[in-house]
């Protein structure tokens, strides 16, 4: 099968079940929420075929870090972009995993009954001691930071917190709430207490921090930490719009892995509002595009694909993953097609992930993909 591109040569489309789809088919790190992430096993995949030992992968929408940290457990060196701070606070100190010993120690010097600024109405989340606990944790994480004192251990500890803040477990620090990477409003929150008849309940925050940084940590020994620092160095995070990244030098990407903001599917703001909070970042102060006309989208994608192809070493590549939106009736990877080729790239191959691939034997419209639940099209792009 082959779909046109821009009236020049077919570009192939290759559809199977070409990666594991199993939740915990990868490292432990990997294991914190973010809105609209993929599996690991999706830039592993490419990251094993197309890059070379020691060589770089980049991802200039980065989010929770998923192709950066799966690249440098692959020994590949990582750099990425993104257009919200969050995504370096999530991503940084799991590429600098500190010891438990380490973690545990320094939540028994953590000062947790500290006074602290919080926001009003997070009652609605929190019971009052915890809520006290975690406005001590982010007023010590501010003032690290500003005053350059913030830790491999503090960043990590900031990590988990943003992490555990809320959900719907006694694994979090609320009350039975949505998903970590889905905060509702405050509003919402008193009505959901409402018809639930419930009332945060106290977590001992030393503990929930413990378990999760315990659990992220299964999978990582001093070997791992020590080819991890091996790679530090030379990686390169950066926080801003991808449109243009001088930082990244001309010629130095082997492989790109990267799923961007789908037009307007996620309000990556509006979800991200308590983890922003905590962290001190104003949401509407970032880049974060949420674009909701596909004309204004394909101009970001264009200029995206335009600086990714300087970055490109001569035989590079470009895995350039989207869903399919609006209930099918945009689908993106022919606009991204487009858009690489007026970026001057060349298409190589789309490839359709779909679970019920086997099954279904076609890939194109099929009912069960009509809202693009289960598949992952990757467009491939080379210079
Ligand atoms: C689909 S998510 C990426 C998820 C990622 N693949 C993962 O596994 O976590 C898209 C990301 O693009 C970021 N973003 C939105 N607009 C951007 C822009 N103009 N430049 C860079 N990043 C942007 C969002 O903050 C979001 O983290």
């Amino acid at each position: 099968m082959a779909r046109a591109v821009d009236g020049s040569a077919a570009v192939p489309l290759f559809g199977n079940t070409f990666w594991s789809t199993r939740q915990r088919d990868a490292n432990a790190l990997h294991e914190v929420s973010y809105r609209a992430c993929f599996k690991p096993a999706l830039p592993r995949f490419f990251i094993q075929r197309l890059c070379p030992a020691g060589g770089r992968v980049h991802d200039p929408f980065l989010g929770r870090g998923t192709t950066a940290l799966e690249a440098a457990l692959l020994g590949r060196i990582p750099s990425g972009v993104d257009a919200n701070p969050l995504s370096k606070v999530l991503l940084e100190p799991r590429l600098m995993p500190p010891t438990e010993a380490a973690i545990a120690a320094r939540l028994d010097e953590l000062e947790l009954d500290a006074d602290a600024e919080v926001l009003d109405d997070l009652e609605v989340f929190f019971h009052p001691r915890t809520l006290r606990a975690i406005g001590a944790l982010r007023a010590h994480f501010l003032r690290a930071e500003a005053s350059g004192t913030l830790d491999a251990t503090d960043r990590w500890l900031r990590m988990v917190t943003v992490n555990r803040l809320t959900g719907h477990s006694p694994g979090f620090l609320s009350v039975y709430t949505m998903p970590p990477n889905q905060a509702v409003s405050i509003a919402t929150q008193r009505k959901l207490n409402a018809r639930r008849g419930q009332t945060p309940p106290e977590r001992d925050v030393r503990a929930v921090l413990l378990r999760k940084s315990r659990s992220l940590l299964s999978d990582c020994d001093e070997a791992l930490r020590s080819r991890l620092r091996a790679i530090a160095s030379d990686t390169r995070l950066v926080t801003g719009s991808s449109a243009h990244r001088p930082e990244i030098a001309d010629g130095s990407v082997d492989l790109v892995v990267t799923s961007p903001p789908f037009l307007d599917i996620v309000q990556y703001r509006a979800d991200n509002w308590l983890r922003c909070w905590f962290c001190g970042i104003d949401p509407d102060a970032t880049a974060i595009a949420e674009l909701r006309r596909i004309e204004a989208w394909t101009e970001l994608m264009t200029a995206v694909l335009r600086d990714l192809r300087r970055m490109l070493t001569p035989n590079g590549a470009i895995a350039f993953e989207v869903g399919e939106v609006r209930s099918g009736t945009v689908r993106l990877e022919e606009h991204v097609l487009a858009c690489g080729v007026r970026a001057g790239l060349v298409p190589h191959a789309v490839i359709v992930q779909d679970h019920e691939f086997t099954k279904t034997a076609n890939c194109w419209g099929v009912s069960n993909n009509a809202r693009g639940t289960n598949t992952n099209r990757v467009v491939l792009l080379g210079r």
